[in-house]
């Protein structure tokens, strides 16, 4: 196949692009396909960090972490409902990960700590920038320099396999074109954007808004079930607490935020939950709060550091004031309340007890003005349902049967994370399993 595309990745977040490289570096052919004008898929959009363990970085910070204790976490996170085999690959490679990004200029250089785990496992830019955006733009540029095509607003119709390999029907720029390879690999993202298919799987959440870019609507699953693969846990659908959705568009409020110190007060300016449980824990209490939302309550030294905070602001979705009084009362709290609640929570973080909550993670005074508040409530984020795959990223049938030469990575598959996703394991996932789809790809 000289000269020709040995391998078609579908779908440029950061999934598809690292399994193109990784491909390529072994000296494949490859070819990615994305059906929007634009690469970077809700990638482009994950804002904490990148877990990983045993890393060089967490030992330079005096903390020592394990693969077991990682997936002992993320196991206990996802209700046990994760599949064993997925997130024990997973956990001892995500270090690899690290070291692979490394040769294409990645300075994940800063730790913080989302919601689930004991201790600071969330690797960001070193300058506390979202890191989806950091990683899509990294990503892309040795994509460029290793000359493999990209070719946006191609969206494929129809995948039908054949004794050589795989046709693919697509549509570019409003023509319909045929194109040939021998593996392929489906990285297309989940489907949180589909309004018809979160009613069809999880219909509790028909009418919660969605931090996913439109482009999410589940196209992988549908080629992968016509070429008869199978689909597992799509009813597992995340919602993350804390959305700002006041206005048309919904922004996502980093996880990063409460891991560098924000609490969460109700409309009575009362803290409620511990902040940094799992995604579907603080959900769940922000629901079943009277009005069903919130606010982030912040001082200048977790603004300080967390850089996405500063874009937030700048697109209008944070109060300020420069005292907590002041602030209560421009989102309409009660000041003693949300007085008295920060009292208690600083005196909470001298003594390292939270005996209210019982967080133990990310606890830092809230004594610095100015103090910022932002207002939240959860939307759909995270389809952790998809395409059924072995550790070694083949689409599987509903025999268990590998189809051969179909491999699926990132959100577009299920199993790895349970019921309920850890922030920070998505964007690792797309690095480790892209990786792994782009060398199990690569034999004959
Ligand atoms: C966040 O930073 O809270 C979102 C990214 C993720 O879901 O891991």
């Amino acid at each position: 196949m000289e000269n020709q595309v040995e391998t078609i990745v579908i779908g440029a977040g950061c999934a598809g692009l690292t399994a193109a490289l990784q491909a390529h570096e072994i000296g494949k052919k490859v070819m990615i396909l994305e059906k929007m004008p634009r690469i970077g898929g809700n990638s482009m959009r994950a804002s904490s960090g990148m877990n990983a363990t045993e890393t060089d970085l967490q030992l330079k910070n005096g903390i020592i972490d394990s693969s077991e204790k990682f997936y002992n976490e993320t196991f206990q996170a996802g209700g046990k409902m994760n599949d064993p085999q997925l997130l024990q690959y997973f956990t001892t490679h995500t270090n690899g990960a690290i070291e692979w990004l490394k040769q294409y200029d990645v300075d994940l250089g800063d730790l913080t700590t989302l919601g689930g785990m004991s201790l600071a496992r969330t690797h960001r830019p070193t300058d506390t920038s979202p890191v989806g955006a950091y990683l899509v733009k990294k990503l892309a540029a040795a994509v460029e320099n290793a000359g493999i095509e990209i070719r946006t607003d191609c969206k494929v119709t129809n995948l039908q396999q054949n004794a050589t390999g795989f046709q693919l029907t697509v549509i570019q720029n409003e023509k319909q074109l045929h194109l040939e390879c021998r593996k392929v690999i489906l990285a297309t993202g989940g489907f949180g954007a589909s309004k018809e298919l979160i009613k069809q799987y999880a219909p509790q959440y028909a009418d919660f808004k969605t931090t996913n870019q439109e482009g999410a609507t589940g196209d992988g699953l549908r080629l992968a079930q016509s070429l008869g693969a199978q689909l597992i846990q799509l009813n597992l659908v995340q919602i993350h607490p804390t959305v700002q959705q006041d206005n048309q568009h919904t922004y996502l409020i980093g996880e990063t935020v409460r891991g560098e110190g924000a609490i969460l007060v109700n409309n009575a300016g009362k803290r409620f939950v511990n902040e940094l449980d799992t995604r579907k824990k603080v959900s769940n209490a922000i629901i079943a709060q009277p009005t069903g939302h919130a606010y982030l309550i912040l001082d200048q030294k977790v603004f300080q550091r967390v850089k996405a905070l500063g874009f937030y602001q700048s697109v209008g979705l944070v109060e300020q004031a420069d005292t907590l009084a002041e602030l209560a009362s421009q989102i309409n709290l009660d000041q003693q309340h949300l007085r008295e609640t920060v009292t208690e929570w600083n005196a909470a973080v001298k003594k390292q007890n939270d005996a209210q909550f019982g967080r133990h993670t990310g606890m830092r005074t809230l004594d610095t003005a100015p103090f910022y508040a932002i207002h939240v409530a959860p939307a759909v984020h995270y389809t952790m349902g998809g395409i059924h795959i072995d550790k070694e990223t083949h689409v599987l049938d509903e025999n268990g049967n590998v189809i051969p030469g179909l491999f699926a990575a990132g959100e577009v598959a299920g199993g790895l994370h349970g019921n309920n996703r850890v922030g920070g394991n998505s964007i690792a996932e797309t690095i480790v399993f892209g990786r792994q789809a782009g060398i199990q790809s690569s034999k004959d």
